[in-house]
């Protein structure tokens, strides 16, 4: 990195914390429809951002959902183009007393930031910002042509984004992709991501009665849709963590050599380090495939929350009419979304007892990614992590879905580079959710030297 550039960024590092601070905020909630405000003025946040960094047609672009934000600099003649995403909604903070300092008031701890987003994505994508800032300063240009476009739908499905790529591939023309919302496996073990798994998410509905009825007068007869719910869900997945979906496995491919003696010889100790995060004694799953091909390359099935009948406190003697189920499925790249969803419909109602209805509803989908590791971006990502981190970076999958990678593969033809600075122990969509400051301040000189060494 042009040392310039180093410089700048040294100077600045507290003026980017207070950038990053001002935007988390604003408590961006995509899936909560009371924070539609809030939504918007995080939207206005990063467009302000973006403005002052000289970028040019910069929108806030209203969609059918949350709107987008995009941006760009194309003064750089003969030069590549990148695209870069990031987005700007958060999940929901509950539980809320789980928390050390409120979800939405960014404090430092121990070198590292505090708040909804701080990782994931504001944390990532404000680097980027502070990135594309500094070379522009500095050098009155930036060294690529950069196009930004920033979704607030992210933690929600995607939608919009989607139905934009689609519609309007030529305005995103680019090279090159580069999404900055992924991890490395440690603060010193610098990573690119190879992989993602692609995700089904969906709501199972239950029916039974045509209302609520005495346990007494009708336990015997009365079908109860809790329980035909859970004889499903158990039948779903058993005990060793095999789903139960017939034709779900057919099309899986087989990983390379090389990656499975990765996962058997775990020369990063990740499957130690699984242990250590989820605060247990044994991992669970399929204990006849490694942790991380567990994790990155073979489907999973999870039941996120069930609802139905009584919960208050007390007692209270009810066979529910109904009962709800939030499950979802997590697909590798070669498992299709729209292929699962019909066979896992098929096995939901396959297993439901007679006595009841139930409905699969698709809440959303995305699909998975595979990334070859010989782009020019990807040489370049290798490059600056290792000028920044001082190691060649490890090239690993990542069990977590962002199918905005997926579709930028297919639908504009562009290599991606999956580059981020997020820890394993960032909390990211759970209580106490943080970014290390040493993270933050890393990733923008990173990005810097990405974006010098892809401009040659
Ligand atoms: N940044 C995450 C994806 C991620 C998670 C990357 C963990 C690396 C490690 C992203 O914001 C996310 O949460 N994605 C959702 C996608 C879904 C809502 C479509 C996910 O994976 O659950
Ligand atoms: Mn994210
Ligand atoms: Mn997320």
């Amino acid at each position: 990195m042009k040392q310039q550039v180093e410089a700048y960024i040294a100077n600045n590092e507290e003026r980017f914390l207070e950038d990053l601070k001002g935007w988390l905020r604003i408590p961006s909630i995509s899936t909560l429809p009371e924070h539609k405000g809030d939504i918007q003025r995080a939207a206005e946040y990063a467009a302000k951002q973006l403005n002052r960094i000289g970028f040019e047609q910069v929108q806030v672009i209203q969609t059918q959902g949350h709107p987008l934000v995009y941006g760009e600099w194309l003064q750089a003649a003969g030069k590549p183009t990148l695209l870069i995403y990031g987005h700007y909604d958060v999940q929901p903070v509950d539980p809320v007393d789980l928390w050390d300092s409120p979800p939405f008031e960014p404090t430092v701890r121990n070198g590292n930031l505090y708040c909804r987003g701080a990782c994931d994505d504001k944390g990532q994508t404000m680097l980027v910002m502070n990135a594309l800032e500094s070379l522009m300063t500095v050098n009155g240009t930036l060294p690529v042509n950069v196009r930004m476009l920033i979704e607030g739908e992210e933690e929600a499905g995607g939608e919009s984004v989607e139905h934009y790529v689609k519609t309007y591939p030529e305005r995103l023309r680019c090279d090159a992709t580069f999404i900055c919302d992924t991890h490395m496996p440690s603060k010193d073990i610098p990573a690119l991501i190879s992989g993602l798994r692609g995700i089904i998410y969906t709501e199972v509905e239950v029916r039974g009665a045509k209302s609520d009825l005495h346990s007494g007068s009708y336990g015997g007869v009365a079908p109860n849709p809790l329980h035909a719910l859970a004889i499903i869900i158990s039948r779903l997945k058993d005990a060793d963590g095999h789903i139960h979906i017939p034709g779900l496995y057919d099309k899986l491919r087989k990983p390379t050599a090389t990656e499975k003696q990765f996962w058997h010889e775990d020369p990063l100790h990740i499957n130690e380090a699984l242990l250590h995060e989820m605060g247990v004694a044994q991992l669970s799953g399929e204990l006849e495939y490694p942790p991380m091909e567990r994790i990155w390359a073979r489907p999973t099935l999870e039941v996120h929350g069930i609802s139905g009948g009584f919960v208050g406190e007390g007692a209270k003697t009810v066979i529910p009419a109904v009962a709800k189920a939030k499950i979802s499925l997590r697909l590798p790249a070669d498992l299709k979304s729209g292929e699962v969803l019909p066979l896992f419909e098929r096995a939901v109602k396959e297993y439901a007892p007679p006595d009841v209805q139930v409905t699969v509803h698709n809440v959303h989908g995305g699909e998975g990614v595979l990334v070859s590791a010989d782009s020019p971006a990807i040489e370049a990502a290798t490059a600056a992590l290792k000028e920044v981190y001082g190691k060649e970076p490890v090239f690993i999958r990542e069990g977590g879905s962002i199918p905005i990678a997926a579709l930028f593969n297919d639908v504009l033809h562009a290599p991606v580079v999956l580059m981020g600075f997020g820890l394993p122990d960032d909390n990211l969509h759970a209580p106490n959710e943080k970014y290390s400051l040493d993270q933050f301040y890393k990733g923008i000189r990173t990005v810097a030297s990405f974006l010098e060494r892809l401009g040659g």
